[in-house]
């Protein structure tokens, strides 16, 4: 499927860790689509080293940053800009991570320094990521701004914890920067709210492996992989997209608008 529908475009992709990622597919995916990208990680995520090979392989210079620092994010974007020789076309966040879901603290004794933390670190980032692009004017006009949330902002999925606030907290971010970048730059926000995707920060959540054969069954065309998901992000970075901003997108093979399926239905029978 190599259409080349991002050629001559530019961005940063932030959050590929390893394989599994779904910021590391997307990675693949826009550099088969004739995209030009600096690859980002918190400098922790870096030392696993997996990072530089996808960077080889996408001819991606790979430049850490912590995206809860604007210091760090100012000289990122000052880099990647020198790098790709000028401004930018699209920016994916694919960040997340809860204290409280690592070490298994359940949601009514959460520990709310760590709320704090994990709030910065998966909701926060963006509007810092975003503000960093603004005041530095680093965006082409009809330039895309995307990050990845998941169902539980809408509807409750107990073992989510803290992230399902955190969620409802990044999508309200994309509505509200999606406002000012719209109506300065013409630049559009969204977020893609994904499956149930077997990655380390999927798989951190209590009870992973039968949420997600459970979201199968509920799902009419089935879970959304990490690949499906980086066919709809090269979507949304091109120019095929260009007036749909400020909308939380969901990419679940249906699951969202499913009250329940006949798989299910059978499972709880006689
Ligand atoms: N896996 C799922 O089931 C699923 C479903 C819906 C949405 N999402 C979302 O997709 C996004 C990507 O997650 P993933 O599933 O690919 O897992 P992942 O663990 O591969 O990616 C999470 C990334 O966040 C990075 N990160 C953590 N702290 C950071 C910091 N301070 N600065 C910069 N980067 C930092 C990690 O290094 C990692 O690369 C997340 O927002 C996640 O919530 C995942």
């Amino acid at each position: 499927m190599a259409h080349q529908l991002l050629a001559g475009k530019k961005g940063i992709i932030f959050g590929a860790l390893n394989e599994e990622s779904i910021a590391w597919k997307i990675a693949e995916k826009a550099h088969e689509q004739g995209a030009q990208f600096v690859l980002s990680n918190a400098p922790v995520a870096m030392r696993m080293g997996a990072i530089q090979g996808l960077g080889e392989k996408t001819g991606a210079e790979v430049i850490p940053a912590d995206a809860t620092k604007m210091e760090d994010l100012d000289k990122l974007f000052a880099q990647a800009e020198e790098k790709l020789g000028g401004k930018l076309d699209f920016i994916l966040h694919s960040i997340g991570m809860s204290v409280n879901v690592r070490k298994g603290k359940h949601y009514t004794e959460l520990n709310h320094d760590w709320l704090a933390k994990g709030w910065d670190v998966s909701a926060a980032s963006f509007h810092k990521v975003m503000q960093t692009a603004w005041k530095r004017d680093s965006m082409n006009e009809w330039g895309s701004i995307l990050a990845l949330t998941y169902i539980a902002a809408q509807r409750t999925f107990p073992d989510y914890n803290d992230m399902a606030d955190n969620k409802a907290y990044l999508e309200s971010i994309a509505r509200s920067f999606g406002y000012h970048w719209g109506t300065r730059k013409k630049v559009r926000v969204n977020t893609i709210s994904q499956s149930p995707t077997p990655t380390t920060a999927g798989s951190g959540v209590k009870g992973f492996d039968a949420f997600i054969n459970y979201a199968e069954k509920m799902s009419p065309l089935g879970n959304a992989t990490a690949d499906d998901c980086a066919d709809y992000a090269v979507s949304l970075f091109s120019d095929y997209t260009r007036r749909v901003t400020m909308q939380n997108l969901y990419h679940d093979g249906g699951f969202s608008h499913t009250g329940v399926s006949e798989a299910i239905i059978e499972q709880f029978g006689q």
